[in-house]
């Protein structure tokens, strides 16, 4: 055993027609870390993310979170997909109140924890609102406020700024490590935007073919600051990382 909030040991799975989707995979992530996971389309990411959230169990390997079997989609674990998802005939606080809703009536403590929530993602004005009436900056906003609802100790994301404009992720990005810095929340956090996973992470790793091809500390200070993604130790980092996911880079890169 070992002492890591999530913890992947040799994972692998694959679908029927894409039989090593995930190959081998080790990951240790202690509490309160952002990791990412960055790789070109179809490496599997959303499947390894799948794997961490029990979406997917593995056909080898074991995922660990606090030590436990992933047997299932539990209520440590937040999951916000791709395209935010919302219910178009909800409003914007009933969409956050969703998760619990589906279990049993909320009660005036679930208001008030959603209305603080959209009050943190800026959009304490918009609980009224129908996802047509919003951006799809603010969609993303109520799909976090959502995945936050049930305290989950771990979010999941998957590459959920990739429809935005840069400045609009930018804000985001910044806003999330606020977010998840007050509740000590951990998060994985898939993207293929190199300069994105090392602006918010503390580790990297970089997917190719179903295998982490390559892991790195990110050793950038914290708080971090828009300044930051000028400077040169930041350039620098997101180099090295173009150059492991370059064409023909996979099977020269080393951890
Ligand atoms: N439900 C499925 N059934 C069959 N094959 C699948 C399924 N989902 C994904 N795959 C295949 O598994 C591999 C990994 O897919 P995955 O969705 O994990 O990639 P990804 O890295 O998230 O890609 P993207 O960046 O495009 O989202 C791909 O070859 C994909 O075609
Ligand atoms: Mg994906």
């Amino acid at each position: 055993m070992d002492d890591s909030f999530l913890s992947m040991r040799q994972v692998s799975f694959g679908y029927p027609d894409a039989p090593v989707a995930v190959s081998q995979v080790d990951w240790l992530m202690p509490a309160g870390a952002f990791h990412c996971l960055l790789g070109r389309s179809g490496c599997g990411k959303s499947t390894l993310l799948k794997l961490a959230a029990g979406l997917l169990l593995p056909d080898a390997g074991v995922v660990l979170l606090e030590g436990e079997p992933v047997r299932g989609p539990g209520p440590v674990t937040g999951f916000v997909f791709q395209a935010p998802t919302l219910l178009e005939w909800l409003s914007v606080i009933d969409n956050v109140l969703l998760p619990v809703s589906l279990k049993r009536p909320p009660d005036p403590s679930d208001f008030a924890h959603a209305r603080a929530l959209l009050d943190e993602l800026g959009l304490g004005s918009m609980q009224g609102r129908y996802p047509s009436q919003l951006s799809g900056g603010q969609q993303s906003r109520v799909a976090i406020a959502r995945a936050l609802l049930t305290r989950p100790r771990l979010l999941l994301m998957d590459e959920p700024f990739a429809a935005l404009d840069a400045l609009t992720r930018e804000e985001l990005q910044a806003t999330l490590l606020a977010v998840c810095g007050q509740h000590g929340t951990s998060v994985l956090f898939v993207t293929h935007d190199i300069a994105e996973a090392v602006y918010l992470a503390d580790h990297v790793a970089v997917m190719d073919g179903g295998r982490i091809i390559f892991e790195q500390a990110i050793v950038l200070p914290r708080p971090r600051s828009p300044g930051l993604r000028h400077s040169a130790q930041f350039n620098a980092v997101c180099a090295r990382l173009r150059q492991i996911m370059a064409p023909g880079q996979a099977g020269r890169a080393c951890r």
